[in-house]
């Protein structure tokens, strides 16, 4: 066991301004326009597509703000916490809850948080794997503005991320709530750091 850090300020608040970010940016990018089809657009579209490149860009920063307060709070052990499908005790310990998960399914009986410790931080680790995705193609379309037939063909790339975003939001958040829900404290301890 390592002695864990309390949540500072700078982890609390890139997490909670980064999941508005990325709720407002899967909401907005149903209606923006395509920077390839601006002709056909009306002013409201490209706006919203310019909104969504600048939310994007500081998502991006505050993602970084996010790994290095979490690098921060766990150092080495970081890669194995949010990655432990890398490594052969990860992969047992993430098996071992899944068994125990699967178990209580004919019971209908749902673990708490401390029964799914290493799956919680998996699915976790995925999700910042995949904002990282996100960061990484959006930022190349903004550096590749002027090339169009280049950045649509990113673009294309940018989409794959959008259904493995949602259901990374409709597991963590979705456990989140129903943890907080059955009064286990962990949004108010992740977003108050109580
Ligand atoms: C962490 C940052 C970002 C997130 C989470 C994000 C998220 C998304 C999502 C969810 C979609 C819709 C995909 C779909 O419905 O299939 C999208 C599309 C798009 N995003 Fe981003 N985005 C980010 C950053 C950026 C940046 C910086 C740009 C800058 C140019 C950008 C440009 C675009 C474009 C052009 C599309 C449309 C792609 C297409 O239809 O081919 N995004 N983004
Ligand atoms: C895409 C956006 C999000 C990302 C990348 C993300 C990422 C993370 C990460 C890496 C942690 C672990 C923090 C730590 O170990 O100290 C965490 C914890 C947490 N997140 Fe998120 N999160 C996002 C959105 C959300 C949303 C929208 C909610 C609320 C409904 C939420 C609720 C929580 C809660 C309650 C915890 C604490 C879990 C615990 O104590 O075991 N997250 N999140």
């Amino acid at each position: 066991m390592i002695d864990l850090k309390p949540r500072g300020a700078a982890l609390r608040y890139s997490h909670a301004v980064l999941g508005l970010a990325v709720l407002h940016q899967l909401v907005g990018s149903e209606w923006m326009a395509k920077p390839w089809r601006f002709k056909d657009a009306s002013a409201w579209q490209i706006q919203l597509f310019e909104l969504h490149e600048w939310t994007g860009l500081a998502a991006s920063l505050l993602l970084l703000v996010l790994l290095w307060s979490l690098w921060r709070r766990y150092g080495a052990d970081s890669l194995g916490r949010f990655l432990p499908w890398l490594g052969g005790a990860g992969r047992g310990a993430l098996g071992g809850e899944l068994r125990g998960l699967l178990g209580g399914l004919p019971r209908l009986q749902a673990p708490d948080a401390s029964q799914t410790r290493v799956l919680a931080a998996a699915v976790e680790g995925l999700g910042l794997l995949t904002l990282l995705f996100f960061a990484a193609t959006g930022t190349a379309m903004w550096l590749l503005e002027d090339d169009l037939e280049l950045m649509h063909e990113i673009g294309e790339v940018h989409e794959w991320g959008a259904l493995p975003l949602k259901l990374y939001l409709a597991g963590h958040a979705g456990m989140a709530l129903v943890h907080e829900w059955r009064g286990e404290g962990l949004l108010r301890r992740m977003f108050r750091g109580a």
